[in-house]
C-alpha cells in the first residue's frame, strides 16, 4: 500500500477531538464496537470504504476496525472531504487517500490507491468503487464478498447493472432501508443542503424563492425547511402523485 495521502497530518489532533464529539451522539455504533471488540467479526475483511470523509464516518471506520478488518479510506466526494478527519485516521495508521477539492483526476487516482488493499469488501457512497473495480479490476470482482451502497443515485446505477447481468457481486442496498430515507436523505440532507447554501451565500432564505426539483425523500426534507425558514417553495415533480402531494 502507499503513504496516506491527505492535506496535512498536522490537523489530526483536531480531528480526533471532533470524531469524539461526534461518537457521542452516536451511541448505537458504539455499542456495536464494543461487541466487535469482543468477537472480531470482521477478521480476514480488506474493506475499501469510498464515502463521505467526515467525523461520523470516522467513527464508522473505527467500529470496522475494532471488528477486526483492513480498511482503506477515499472520499466519495471531494467538497465533502474533512481534512483533519482525513488526518486523524491517517495519523492512526490507516490507509486514507482523501483530501478536500480533488480534481476528477485526482479523485479516481485516491480510489485506484485505496484498491491496492484488494479489497473483498467495498462501502460506497455513488457506486464509484464498485464502478471501478467492474471497469478495471475483474480480478478483484472475483474475490468479492460483497458491497454496501449508500445512495440512491449509486443504487440507481448498480439496479441498472444488476438488470443487465453485469453486477459481478452482491451489494446491500442500504439506501432502500426505511430509516435511512426518512432521517438521512430527508432530515439530514434537507438539514446539509441548506446549511450548505447559507454557508455559500449567506442568504436569509426568508422571502426567497426557492425551487426544489424532485419531491422525494430529500426534495421534500429541503422543501420542509426552506419552508420553515420563510422561503416560497416552488416544486417540479414528474411523478403525479408526488406532484399532488407538494
Ligand atoms: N447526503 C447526501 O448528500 C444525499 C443523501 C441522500 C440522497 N442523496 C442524493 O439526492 C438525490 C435524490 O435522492 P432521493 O432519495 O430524494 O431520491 P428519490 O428517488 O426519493 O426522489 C427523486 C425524485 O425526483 C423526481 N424526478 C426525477 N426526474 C425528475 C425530473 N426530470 N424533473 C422533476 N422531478 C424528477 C422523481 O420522480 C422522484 O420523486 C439522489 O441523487 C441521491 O443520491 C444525497
Amino acid at each position: 500500500m502507499q503513504e496516506s495521502v491527505v492535506k496535512d497530518l498536522a490537523l489530526a489532533e483536531a480531528g480526533e477531538k471532533r470524531i469524539e464529539w461526534a461518537r457521542r451522539h452516536m451511541p448505537v455504533l458504539d455499542r456495536i464496537k464494543e461487541e466487535f471488540e469482543r468477537e472480531k467479526p470482521l477478521k480476514g475483511a480488506r474493506i475499501v470504504a469510498c464515502l463521505h470523509v467526515t467525523v461520523e464516518t470516522a467513527n464508522l471506520i473505527t467500529t470496522l476496525v475494532a471488528g477486526g478488518a483492513e480498511v482503506a479510506v477515499t472520499g466519495s466526494n471531494p467538497l465533502s472531504t474533512q481534512d483533519e478527519v482525513a488526518a486523524a485516521l491517517a495519523a492512526r495508521g490507516l490507509f486514507v487517500y482523501a483530501f478536500r477539492g480533488e480534481n476528477e483526476t485526482e479523485y479516481y487516482d485516491c480510489i485506484k490507491k485505496a484498491l491496492e488493499l484488494k479489497p473483498n469488501v467495498s462501502l460506497d457512497d455513488g457506486a464509484d468503487t464498485i464502478a471501478i473495480i467492474h471497469k478495471e479490476h475483474p480480478e478483484l470482482a472475483a474475490q468479492m464478498l460483497g458491497g454496501c451502497e449508500e445512495t440512491t443515485t449509486g443504487v440507481v446505477r448498480l439496479r441498472a447493472m444488476a438488470e443487465d447481468k453485469a453486477l459481478l457481486y452482491p451489494v446491500i442496498a442500504v439506501n432502500d432501508a426505511e430509516t435511512k430515507m426518512m432521517f438521512d436523505n430527508r432530515y439530514g440532507t434537507g438539514q446539509s443542503t441548506l446549511h450548505g447554501i447559507m454557508q455559500a451565500t449567506n442568504f436569509l432564505f426568508a422571502g426567497k424563492t426557492v425551487v426544489v426539483c424532485g419531491y422525494g425523500w430529500c426534495g421534500r426534507g429541503f422543501a420542509m425547511r426552506a419552508k420553515g425558514l420563510g422561503a416560497n417553495v416552488i416544486v417540479i415533480e414528474i411523478e403525479p402523485r408526488k406532484a399532488l402531494e407538494a
